[in-house]
């Protein structure tokens, strides 16, 4: 699909959100609760990620995308970084045949310079393996920053005009075609999980008009009933994107079907 900006033109708005967008908090706190070392909570959030993948797929959910890891994410200590990098090598060779035959396809955005070379090539080889899968796109965001997908597409640009020897024009959509995230419409609904309200530098530029949903429940208690809670609560708001009430009568909105 070719990406549309919601401040460009008003995006069509459907009953299930076409993308969710999750900051997955609260692993550690899971697991110092249970007097556990906060690396339990990880393992133990892998859980969630397949109970949330799945209540994704059946749903008709088309995106969902989880901040795995973030830019700032080094600064935690070494043996917590490590342990993440192993966890996220053993998910992943564990679950992408199972991704594959349920018609799932995985893309793992963020400056992948920074994973040892075994890493970005079982990324890569699991990107290739399922490309062509349509049933839902999983996107992880690894060592992403919204700033640092702005700063990339900005040079991305600047490269472009080096190379035709004039200013391209820079345009919202010239732009956001450089956004790793190129691919996938804007989410519709932000989910954060463990308590926190904030964005912690996700998708800066794509939750210009997306929908927030703040819940306590620590990420590895995430499951398909707490994501029924997020979708209930996001078909009860009214997406207005800049307009009035008043303008969104049925004949006057773009929607598949409206939130009741
Ligand atoms: C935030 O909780 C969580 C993370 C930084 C890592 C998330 C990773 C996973 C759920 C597992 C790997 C994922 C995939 C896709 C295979 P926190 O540690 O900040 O929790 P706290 O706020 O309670 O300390």
């Amino acid at each position: 699909m070719t990406y549309t900006s919601s401040t460009v033109r008003v995006p069509d708005v459907a009953a299930v959100p076409r993308h969710i967008a999750i900051i997955m908090d609260g692993n550690g706190r899971w697991a110092t609760q249970r007097r556990l070392p906060r690396v339990a909570g990880h393992t133990r959030g892998v859980d969630a990620v397949r109970a949330t993948v799945e209540a994704c797929a059946r749903r008709g959910v088309e995106y969902l995308t989880l901040f795995a890891f973030s830019s700032e994410n080094w600064r935690r200590p070494n043996d917590e970084v490590s342990f993440l990098m192993r966890l996220f090598v053993t998910a992943l060779e564990r679950e992408i045949g199972k991704l594959h035959a349920n018609g799932i396809r995985l893309r793992v955005v963020g400056d992948l310079t920074m994973f040892d070379t075994r890493i970005q090539d079982l990324i890569r080889r699991a990107e290739t393996k399922t490309a062509r899968n349509t049933r839902l796109t999983l996107t992880i965001a690894a060592n992403y920053g919204g700033r640092w997908d702005i700063m990339q597409a900005t040079r991305a640009l600047v490269e472009q005009s080096v190379a035709a020897g004039r200013p391209v024009e820079v345009t919202e959509e010239a732009f956001a075609e450089h956004l790793a995230m190129a691919y996938a419409p804007e989410p519709d609904l932000f989910i954060r999980t463990g308590g926190e309200q904030r964005i912690s530098n996700f998708l800066l530029w794509q939750l210009a008009y997306t929908e927030f949903y703040f819940t306590d429940t620590f990420w590895p208690d995430f499951d398909a009933d707490a994501l029924g809670h997020a979708i209930e609560s996001y078909t009860e708001r009214e997406r207005r994107f800049g307009r009035t009430s008043a303008q969104l009568e049925p004949q006057s909105q773009n929607v598949d079907s409206l939130p009741c």
